[in-house]
């Protein structure tokens, strides 16, 4: 299954991509975390990226589109996987349309989860993520059995430098101005599932494997 995972921020993508991923034994792609663990390694692509991640903005889209090509000419994405965060503009959408279609590949589907931005900003100021295994909490829905500690590496959990209140209202804007337009065109394709963020994480699971499970492989 080649999926692609498309929502405001605070949606719940990165959760349920990872239940998702685990479920069909394909891998997660989250383009956030891999940019996160280069501003952390301090890399050249870190470098680059951190300006625009830390002002909620996105990172250019010739950088965005070499590293998720190259991350899926690695072997574990020979047999599907869940795009978590990409594509996020237009011209990553047809860019990637076109590498697969070079492999003779197409996305399967996409699941667009939806949330309101009151909802989003609720969310985001209580979520707590663990540096090492990117496990993500939220001090209300989701806490950690021990406060402030990550329940599977025990290490100390962190907030994201983009979770304070003025850089989420930007990732908003940012999301209505250049993500939205692709639901519109993976409508067109006829691949889209809308599945509202709504009941808790387990009850949205459950309605997300249900769309999935209707998607055509091809
Ligand atoms: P990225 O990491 O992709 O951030 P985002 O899209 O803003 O999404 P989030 O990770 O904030 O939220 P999510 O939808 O994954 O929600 P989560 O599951 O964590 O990107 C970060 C930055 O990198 C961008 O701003 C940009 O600069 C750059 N970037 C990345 N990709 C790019 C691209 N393609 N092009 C250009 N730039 C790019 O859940 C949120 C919280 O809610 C958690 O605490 C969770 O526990 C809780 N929660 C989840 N589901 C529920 C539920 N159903 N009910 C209650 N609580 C819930």
């Amino acid at each position: 299954m080649r999926l692609v995972f498309l929502g405001p921020p605070g949606a719940g993508k990165g959760t349920q991509a990872a239940m998702v991923s685990e479920r069909l034994g394909v891998p997660q792609v989250s383009t956030g975390d891999i940019l996160r663990e280069a501003v952390r390694r301090k890399t050249e692509l870190g470098n680059k990226a951190k300006t625009y991640m830390d002002a909620g903005d996105l990172v250019p889209d010739d950088i965005m589109l070499s590293l998720v090509e190259e991350r899926l000419a690695e072997a574990d994405c020979r047999k599907g996987f869940i795009l978590d965060g990409f594509p996020r503009t237009l011209p990553q959408a047809t860019a990637l349309d076109e590498v697969l279609a070079r492999a003779k590949q197409r996305i399967d589907g996409v699941v667009l989860i939806d949330v309101d931005d009151n909802e989003v900003v609720a969310r985001l100021s209580r979520r707590r993520v663990c540096p090492k295994c990117k496990g993500l909490y939220n001090l209300d829905s989701e806490p950690p059995k021990v406060e402030g500690t990550c329940d599977k590496c025990g290490v100390p959990l962190i907030t994201r430098s983009d979770d304070s209140e003025g850089t989420i209202r930007n990732r908003l804007k940012v999301y209505r101005n250049e993500t939205l337009p692709l639901v519109e065109y993976y409508q067109a394709k006829g691949i889209l599932a809308r599945v509202p963020s709504e009941g808790g994480i387990s009850k949205v699971f459950s309605v997300i494997m249900d769309k999935v499970s209707g998607m055509r492989q091809g």
